[in-house]
C-alpha cells in the first residue's frame, strides 16, 4: 500500500523510486568505495542487475536486464578518470542505465543536460539570475550553476542526454571540462575544481544522421560502452514482460497481457528488425523506423489500455494489431505496407493468437 501512495507522482527520478532498495545496499555494504560514492561497484552492480537473494530483507530487482559484464565496465570507467559513454541504438536502454547508474553511485540522477541543437554552452558550464546580476553585479548569488557544475562542486555524476545532437562548440566545452576537471568563472575571478567523484555519464544514439558526429577529441575522453539490441528472444520477452508491469503499476491502468501475446509481439519486433522468419525461411522486409525494446514495450502497454478501456478487458491479437500499427505509422503509411507483407508472408500461416493477430492487423493496414 505504501507503494501505491508513493505512485502519486507519475515518474519518480530512481533514487526515490528505488530508495528502500539503496538504503539495504547501503547498510550492507561493506566492500571499499571510490571517494564520494554511495555503494561500493559491487553493490552498484547488484543494485543494477538484481539480486536472487534478499539484501537486508529487501528485494533487489533488476533494472537493466541484459550483459552483466557491460555493466561492470560501465561502472569500472565511473571508478576511473574517463567517462562513460554509452552508445547504441534508440531504445537499448541507454538513458535509463545511465540513470540507475546515478542514482546508485551519487545518490541523484537529476544533474542532467539534455542535449539538443539549442544545447549551449551555458548548459554546461554556467548562466545569470539577469535580475540579480544586474541589480548587484556578478556574485555567487546571481550565478546558475550548469547541472554539470553542481556535479562538480558536489563530487557527483553528471549526465549528458545525446551528445551528438549538441554543437561543436558545446562538445568542445565538454572536451575542457573533463581533460581539464575545471571550469573557469572570470566574472567572479574564481575557478571551480571538481571534486574526487565527479563523471559523466553521457549518451549517443548511434541512429541519428545528420546530426554532429563526435570528434575525436571528445571521443578520447571517454569510455564507449555499446549498449547492444537484443537479439535474443526469451531475453527480449523478459524486458518487455517486466517494463510492461511496471508501467501499468506506475500508471494504475492497463491489464496484464497473455504470455502468447508478448511472446507474438516479440517475435514480430525480431523478425522485422532482422529481415527475416525466425525459422530462417522466409525473408521479410525491414522497416526504416525504429522498431526498439522500448517501443515494444509501449505497444504492449497500450494494448492492455485498449483492452481494458474499449475490449472485453481481455488482451487479443486484436489490441496488439491497433497498437502496433499506431506505432509503425509514425514513420509514415510506406511502413504499414512493411507490415502487411510481413502478415501475408509470415503471420497468415501461422496458429493460436496469430490468427486474430493476423485478421486485425490487416483490417488495420488497409490503405
Ligand atoms: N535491456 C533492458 N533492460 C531493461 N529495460 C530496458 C532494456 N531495454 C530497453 N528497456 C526499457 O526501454 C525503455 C527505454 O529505454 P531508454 O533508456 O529510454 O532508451 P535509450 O536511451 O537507449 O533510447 C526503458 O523503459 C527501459 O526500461
Ligand atoms: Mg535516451
Amino acid at each position: 500500500m505504501k507503494q501505491s501512495a508513493r505512485m502519486a507522482e507519475l515518474r519518480l527520478p530512481a533514487e526515490q523510486k528505488f530508495a528502500e532498495e539503496l538504503t539495504a545496499l547501503a547498510q550492507a555494504d561493506s566492500g571499499p568505495k571510490p571517494p564520494q560514492w554511495r555503494l561500493s561497484p559491487k553493490s552498484v552492480e547488484t543494485y543494477v542487475m538484481g539480486s536472487t537473494k534478499p539484501v537486508g530483507g529487501v528485494t533487489i530487482t533488476p533494472k537493466y536486464i541484459g550483459d552483466r559484464a557491460l555493466v561492470q565496465v560501465a561502472i569500472a570507467t565511473l571508478a576511473s578518470d574517463r567517462a562513460l559513454m554509452l552508445a547504441g541504438e534508440p531504445g537499448t536502454a541507454k538513458s535509463w542505465l545511465s540513470e540507475h547508474l546515478c542514482a546508485a553511485i551519487s545518490g541523484t540522477s537529476l544533474l542532467t543536460v539534455q542535449g539538443t541543437a539549442g544545447t549551449s554552452e551555458e548548459h554546461l558550464k554556467y548562466g545569470w539570475n539577469y535580475a540579480l546580476l544586474i541589480a548587484e553585479g556578478p556574485s555567487e548569488r546571481a550565478l546558475v550553476p550548469s547541472p554539470v557544475l553542481r556535479a562538480m562542486r558536489e563530487g557527483r555524476i553528471a549526465r549528458v542526454e545525446e551528445i551528438t545532437r549538441t554543437s561543436p562548440e558545446v562538445q568542445d566545452a565538454l572536451i575542457s571540462i573533463l581533460s581539464e576537471k575545471q571550469v573557469a568563472i572570470p566574472e567572479l575571478n574564481q575557478t571551480v575544481s571538481a571534486e574526487h567523484g565527479f563523471s559523466i555519464i553521457a549518451t549517443a544514439n548511434t541512429r541519428d544522421r545528420g546530426v554532429n558526429e563526435m570528434s575525436a577529441a571528445l571521443k578520447r575522453r571517454f569510455n564507449f560502452v555499446t549498449v547492444p539490441v537484443v537479439d535474443d528472444l526469451d531475453q527480449e520477452i523478459k524486458i518487455v514482460k517486466q517494463r510492461e508491469a511496471q508501467l501499468r503499476s506506475d500508471y494504475q491502468v492497463g491489464t496484464p497481457p497473455p504470455d502468447e501475446l508478448t511472446k507474438l509481439l516479440v517475435t514480430v519486433f525480431q523478425e522485422l528488425r532482422t529481415g527475416a522468419s525466425k525459422d530462417g525461411k522466409t525473408k521479410v522486409r525491414t522497416p526504416n523506423g525504429v522498431l526498439s525494446t522500448a517501443e515494444a514495450i509501449s505497444v504492449l502497454f497500450n494494448s492492455g489500455i485498449l483492452a481494458q478501456s474499449f475490449g472485453n478487458g481481455e488482451t487479443g491479437g486484436a489490441e496488439l494489431a491497433r497498437a502496433m500499427v499506431g506505432a509503425l505509422a509514425k514513420e509514415g503509411v510506406d511502413e504499414l505496407k512493411v507490415l502487411r507483407e510481413y502478415l501475408e508472408t509470415v503471420a497468415k500461416s501461422r496458429s493460436g493468437a496469430w490468427k486474430t493477430f493476423y485478421q486485425a492487423a490487416r483490417q488495420a493496414t488497409t490503405l
